[in-house]
């Protein structure tokens, strides 16, 4: 969408993966506070999102929709201002039919009032939710909501949700700034790789002003091992997905720190190109032994070494496979070593992968081939 905003995949923090609808004022000014202090902010984390069960169930006397006195007793303007004082953007939630997934009032045929109500609150995100539709099509829905925004001269960004039912990527470039692909992720292996593959499927529909939207991170609660969580970090890294974190920021451990704070990984997901990595190779039985790649600034490309199989397992590409140009030799940086390799790679590269491990270089051309 063409409205200034996310000329890079957003970054920030949403409540729903860990909180789900267990949220109150108190979390949110805490995680703001947490995202600071942590100095994920300083790194680019810095919408703070509220998902579904802000508002109460009802709306007002004069149809607008409340916040729930018993868990935002401040409202949504003090929270707002609390987190712009911290240098933060305020993300809020809603759903484009008549209730959201948890049954709190949807904004459908209210989207200029509830548009301009987020707007006059500080509101600076919105995503919008998919339930209690009526069946009606997404591209009729959708669009209102865009229309409502862009008319309160308000910059909010505009994050559909509509879970990949009616092939976002194919129609929603002119109506958000990103778009969900799949369904909802679950703190699992299985869910993350599914859902890894259903997003690679879009990458060509991706570019500054609107992205693919293969859900939040699940990184920190608990389901997946850490190599897993550095693999589903790297790959939505490269996807130039959103990264939204999606755990308690204010009780995170080292390790979980040590992976969503990893510049080199983050700068490749806001990398000015804004091109789309996606899955080049796939190799062995059942293709488990996955090359995963794509172009940077600079004439860089981002390359991750992705082992899907069940044991440590080599691999191995010719540069031309992926991406290269063969006639150079490329020097290689680890971005999760934060090592650059000794000698340059020439032809082919390789490397030992544990399980499910994703292993992440960035590729710079070096020399031409024929001067060394
Ligand atoms: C469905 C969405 O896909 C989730 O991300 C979350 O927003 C829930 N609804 C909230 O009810």
């Amino acid at each position: 969408l063409n409205n200034g905003l996310a000329l890079t995949p957003q970054m920030g923090w949403n409540s729903w993966n860990f909180f789900a609808c267990d949220i109150n004022e108190t979390v949110i000014r805490e995680t703001a506070d947490a995202l600071v202090s942590t100095g994920l902010a300083d790194l680019g984390y810095n919408y703070v999102n509220i998902d579904d069960c802000w508002s109460y169930v009802k709306r007002g006397n004069k149809d607008q929709l409340l916040p729930d006195p018993k868990t935002f007793p401040s409202g949504i303007k003090s929270l707002a201002d609390y987190v712009h004082s911290k240098g933060l953007k305020l993300g809020i939630y809603s759903d484009a039919g008549a209730f959201t997934c948890q049954v709190r009032p949807g904004s459908l045929r209210h989207e200029s009032d509830d548009a301009a109500l987020f707007a006059s609150w500080g509101v600076d995100y919105l995503k919008y939710d998919n339930c209690y539709n009526l069946g009606i099509k997404p591209k009729e829905r959708y669009p209102p909501m865009r229309d409502a925004l862009n008319s309160t001269g308000r910059k909010i960004f505009y994050s559909l949700c509509e879970w990949g039912e009616d092939d976002p990527a194919l129609w929603a470039g002119k109506v958000g700034n990103s778009w969900r692909t799949t369904g909802d992720i679950e703190d699992t292996w299985k869910s993350m790789t599914d859902i890894a593959d259903k997003n690679n499927k879009w990458a060509s529909y991706a570019g500054p002003g609107g992205w693919n939207d293969p859900d939040m991170l699940e990184v920190g609660n608990g389901g997946m091992t850490l190599s897993e969580y550095r693999a589903h970090f790297s790959i939505w890294a490269l996807m130039k997905a959103p990264l939204l974190i999606g755990c308690d920021v204010r009780n995170m451990t080292s390790e979980t720190m040590e992976i969503l704070s990893n510049k080199e990984v983050i700068q490749v997901n806001q990398d000015s190109l804004g091109i789309q990595g996606r899955k080049v190779l796939s190799q062995g039985k059942g293709g488990c032994r996955e090359v995963w790649a794509g172009p940077l600034s600079g004439k860089r490309l981002a390359v991750t070494l992705w082992n899907r199989c069940s044991e440590t397992v080599n691999i191995t590409m010719r540069l031309p496979d992926v991406g290269l140009d063969g006639s150079y030799a490329y020097s290689v940086r680890d971005l999760w070593k934060h090592e650059t390799l000794s000698g340059n790679a020439v032809g082919t590269f390789g490397a030992q992968v544990g399980v499910h491990e994703c292993k992440m270089y960035i590729f710079t051309p070096a020399v031409s081939v024929s001067s060394i």
